[in-house]
């Protein structure tokens, strides 16, 4: 029993190092840079001026992390986004997540 719970209690931490490690070597002016592209649809504040594409700017981080992901590697499947993320890396979506993150909602 003890070791049970120790190794649900491992997993836990394991995937609690997974979520946290990209998030502490994100870099939001490496982010903005490579922000250029996506700026022509989600607009260059994170605030989209076209009412079919969402806002970015003050999305939580790991979800934009998750969701970008999902778009390259086909889980989330949209014909727009799919090719706009398909050649970032790991640490590219983990810098773009980390400043959309960063900007304020309210577009300001
Ligand atoms: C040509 C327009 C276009 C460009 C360029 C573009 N996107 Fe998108 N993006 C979209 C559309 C449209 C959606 C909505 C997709 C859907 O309906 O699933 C979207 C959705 C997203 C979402 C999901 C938002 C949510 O609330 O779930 C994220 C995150 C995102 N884009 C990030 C990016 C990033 C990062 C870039 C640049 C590398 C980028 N996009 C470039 C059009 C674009």
């Amino acid at each position: 029993m003890i070791k049970i719970k120790n190794s649900v209690l491992t997993s836990v931490f394991a995937v609690a190092t997974v979520f946290s490690q990209p998030l502490l070597a994100a870099d939001i002016a490496a982010g903005k840079a490579k922000s250029v592209t996506c700026s022509a649809c989600h607009g260059s504040n994170g605030i989209s001026t076209i009412p079919m594409y969402p806002n970015l700017a003050g999305q939580k981080e790991q979800y934009l992390v998750l969701q970008i992901k999902a778009f390259r590697d086909g889980e989330r499947k949209n014909m727009v986004m799919a090719p706009m993320v398909a050649s970032l890396s790991d640490t590219d979506i983990a810098n773009l997540a980390a400043y959309y993150a960063s900007l304020d909602p309210s577009g300001k």
